[in-house]
């Protein structure tokens, strides 16, 4: 479609009423926002969030009509966070969590350790002080958002570009070949219910970066040091094509035992080559069971921090460009790649901490049956806290509302939730996941402390 070429408020409106006719022809129930379409899939989608542009009513109402998970672009990295050495600033965080938890949206957290908007004070500290700077940071960052943090970004950009496959060269790597799972290890202990990632970029198909990341990976799951997603930045350009192994090496990693992300995604250019790429990103996406979702880089293009690229799916004024037309029409389409129960339930590996030793239950056979919906569990278990998934799987039919009944044993305390509402032991959709279509789910998650033990939800869908 090249409805962007078209020009004109006259023949917008025409071909936005074409697209509604169209759209209504092929699917009645289709979604019509990315967040509520990627949901209908059991997955999110998300933008990067500056604090200060949060009273731009066009960017705020964007975000909140269209985005279901927020990754902090500068707000968490370790410069806003600690700017003194000991004294932490919340202040910006705080702001942009505060606002997805007025929003129902998840928090992605970036990021605890990278090279690089260290604090000056950081920068010029080596050895055995930084890494106990390190450490302390992690410690701190991680415990103040304990449980409202999806996934953490824990390590970013670890690894250098170019042929030689090995680490990249920085204050933190001289501190010791270890500080990437000294980091892991200390964000479980701080904040056990968050997903920790990985996070890199060129390293979006099969290359020797790539390569370097997998065989940590694969040494991490080996040893016991806690892991649990890959993300995956994929700043595309003409430098940096998309790869056409884009989907096997999400897939490969996925194969490991690991959720993948795809976390910073914007795509330099425009019209119909960039329209069809972010269809491809998404696709790939998916098509893989683990790739649990998708994070764009900024709303606007004029957001982008190379907004000279015109790379995300909002033109400067905040229409929607031909881009994001194919990327919601991509996750619209997605339908037959549900994946299977198990494979996206939450990865958690055994940290040899002995103070943390989370395990993961197998999904529940599933419960309900009731009018066109199933609901299943499955338990993240840690010493004194768990985080339950629960998985919706509409029938024959699609359903555009569902309540799931589920009693969690006495001696438990919900401390947070997502993607649902509660009222005592029922809890029901939000106003972007209760439409599911036919043999598709959405998830919500419950974190709590206290023991889980073997959940039986019952699950009615209308
Ligand atoms: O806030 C200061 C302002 O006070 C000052 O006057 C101004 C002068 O340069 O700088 C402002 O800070 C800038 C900050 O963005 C906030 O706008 C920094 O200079 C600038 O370097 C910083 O750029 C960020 C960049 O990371 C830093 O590496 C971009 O916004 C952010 O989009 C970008 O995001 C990274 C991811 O974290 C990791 N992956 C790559 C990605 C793109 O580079």
């Amino acid at each position: 479609m090249n409805r962007a070429r078209t020009g004109g408020a006259i023949a917008l409106a025409g071909a936005a009423a074409i697209a509604v006719v169209v759209g209504l022809a092929s699917s009645a129930q289709a979604a019509t926002t990315l967040g509520a379409s990627a949901a209908d899939k059991g997955r999110y989608f998300g933008t990067a969030v500056a604090a200060y542009k949060l009273s731009d009513a066009t960017y705020s109402g964007i975000l909140d009509r269209e985005f279901n998970m927020i990754t902090p672009e500068n707000e968490m990295k370790w410069d806003a966070t600690e700017p003194t050495q000991g004294q932490f600033s919340y202040g910006s965080a705080d702001q942009i969590v505060a606002h997805a938890n007025a929003h129902g949206q998840r928090m992605r957290g970036h990021a605890l350790a990278w090279h690089s908007q260290q604090p000056s004070w950081a920068q010029n500290m080596s050895g055995t002080a930084l890494r106990n700077a390190m450490v302390n940071h992690i410690t701190n960052v991680a415990t103040h958002y304990q449980g409202k943090i999806y996934a953490w970004d824990v390590v970013n950009e670890a690894f250098a570009d170019g042929s030689g496959g090995g680490r990249r060269d920085s204050n933190l790597q001289r501190t010791g070949n270890d500080w990437i799972e000294v980091a892991f290890r200390t964000a479980r202990a701080a904040d056990p219910g968050a997903k920790l990632c990985y996070n890199d970029y060129n390293t979006d198909g099969q290359n020797a970066k790539s390569n370097a990341v997998y065989a940590m990976v694969q040494d991490f799951k080996a040893r016991g040091v806690p892991i649990d997603c890959v993300g995956f930045q994929s700043h595309i350009n003409s430098g940096s094509p998309l790869p056409s192994d884009y989907q096997a090496n999400l897939q490969r990693f996925a194969n490991l035992g690991v959720d993948v992300q795809i976390t910073e995604l914007d795509i330099a250019g425009s019209g119909t080559a960039q329209a069809s790429s972010y269809a491809s990103v998404v696709k790939a996406c998916l098509a893989v069971s683990r790739c649990t979702g998708i994070t764009v880089w900024g709303i606007r293009d004029s957001d982008s921090w190379r907004s000279g690229d015109t790379p995300l799916l909002f033109d400067n004024n905040g229409n929607k460009k031909a881009s994001y037309t194919s990327t919601l029409d991509a996750l619209n389409a997605g339908g037959t790649s549900s994946p299977p129960p198990v494979s996206t339930s939450p990865s958690r590996s055994t940290s040899p901490s002995p103070s943390v030793s989370p395990s993961v239950s197998p999904s529940n056979p599933g419960g309900g049956g009731g009018n066109g919906c199933t609901a299943t569990t499955s338990v993240n278990q840690w010493q004194g806290g768990f985080v339950v998934t629960v998985r919706v799987t509409a029938g024959a039919a699609a359903i555009n509302s569902w309540a799931v009944g589920l009693t969690l044993p006495s001696g438990t305390t919900v401390t947070s939730t997502w993607n649902v509402t509660r009222s005592g032991n029922t809890w029901s959709n939000v106003s972007y996941n209760g439409h599911v279509n036919a043999g598709q789910y959405t998830e919500f998650g419950i974190q709590g402390t206290g023991t889980a033990g073997t959940l039986s939800p019952t699950c009615s869908g209308s």
